[in-house]
């Protein structure tokens, strides 16, 4: 039987209607959302991602601040840039786009931003958050995941979930919002032993490891759920990092790529950024 393709397009439309909505019910008490945008360099592949950010926040009604700056600013100025945002209560959310140039330090710039604005959920302060428990705000790529997961699964409580990849932005903070709704989470990497084992157990299957079509229609756990977090560019075009066309044959459930997760990231974003206006106006 082939796999229920996971609609992410849609269901980011969807929400993105539901935070217009909000924004309108904000502004009948005289408060716009503003999300400040921050990009140092001319990498290509970010400046579409800020483009597309920036567009989809007018389009919910929120104010877009962008700022951006050669890629041989200093890091002081920088981090001047991130005090002025911090302080600026017109700026309820302020995301600095990754990778920063080799020149910077990451952990410094990031954690100079109010944890309150941290709409990326990057500074460890929301990383704590998230891992023990207390309001966050959390990484938008695996919430938009959660998302997904839940939509199709409804309660994750009990499940087994796998979790290939550990990065910060990604796997480390999927395995707590899934631990989070009491699923049994094991996260897998490039050591992990008897990979294709281990996630043939899994119900609920994460692939986030950055490599096209790693994740084999084998591996896959008949009727598990598929969540491809890959967006790898090859000669052939965007590709996850599941091997689709096999892996729908097996799974039950699997998000595609383009059209999967990707649409649900700024989605979240823009999500993160209402929060983050509620809490900062009570
Ligand atoms: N670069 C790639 N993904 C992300 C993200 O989610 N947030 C930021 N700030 N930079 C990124």
């Amino acid at each position: 039987m082939t796999a229920t393709p996971i609609d992410g397009k849609a269901f980011a439309a969807d929400l993105r209607a539901r935070i217009a909505r909000e924004v309108v019910a904000l502004a009948a008490r005289g408060i716009t959302p503003g999300l400040a945008v921050v990009l140092v360099g001319e990498d290509p592949a970010s400046q579409v991602y800020v483009r597309s950010k920036g567009k989809q926040t007018r389009e919910v009604g929120m104010n877009s601040y962008e700022h951006r700056l050669p890629a041989e600013t200093g890091e002081a100025e920088l981090l001047d840039l991130i005090a002025r945002l911090n302080a600026d209560p017109a700026v309820n959310g302020i995301l600095v786009q990754l990778p920063l140039p080799a020149h910077m330090d990451e952990a410094a710039v990031i954690g100079a931003i109010d944890p309150d604005k941290d709409v990326d959920g990057f500074h460890v302060l929301n990383v704590g958050r998230l891992a023990t428990g207390q309001k966050a705000m959390v990484p938008c790529t695996p919430l938009g995941c959660l998302m997904l997961l839940r939509d199709r699964l409804g309660d994750l409580s009990g499940r087994r979930a796998v979790v290939i990849g550990r990065s910060n932005i990604v796997g480390k903070p999927m395995a707590q919002l899934l631990l989070r709704d009491s699923a049994t989470v094991t996260i897998a990497h490039s050591r992990t032993r008897d990979l294709p084992q281990l996630c043939r157990e899994a119900e609920i299957l994460i692939a986030a490891v950055g490599r096209a079509h790693f994740v084999k229609a084998d591996w896959i756990r008949p009727g598990a759920t598929v969540i491809d977090v890959g967006i790898n560019r090859t000669e052939a075009g965007l590709v996850g990092d599941v091997d689709h066309a096999a892996a729908r044959e097996v799974a039950g459930a699997i998000t595609p790529v383009p059209g999967g997760v990707g649409p649900m990231t700024i989605a979240c974003l823009l999500a993160n950024t209402l929060t983050a206006t509620a809490r900062a106006n009570g």
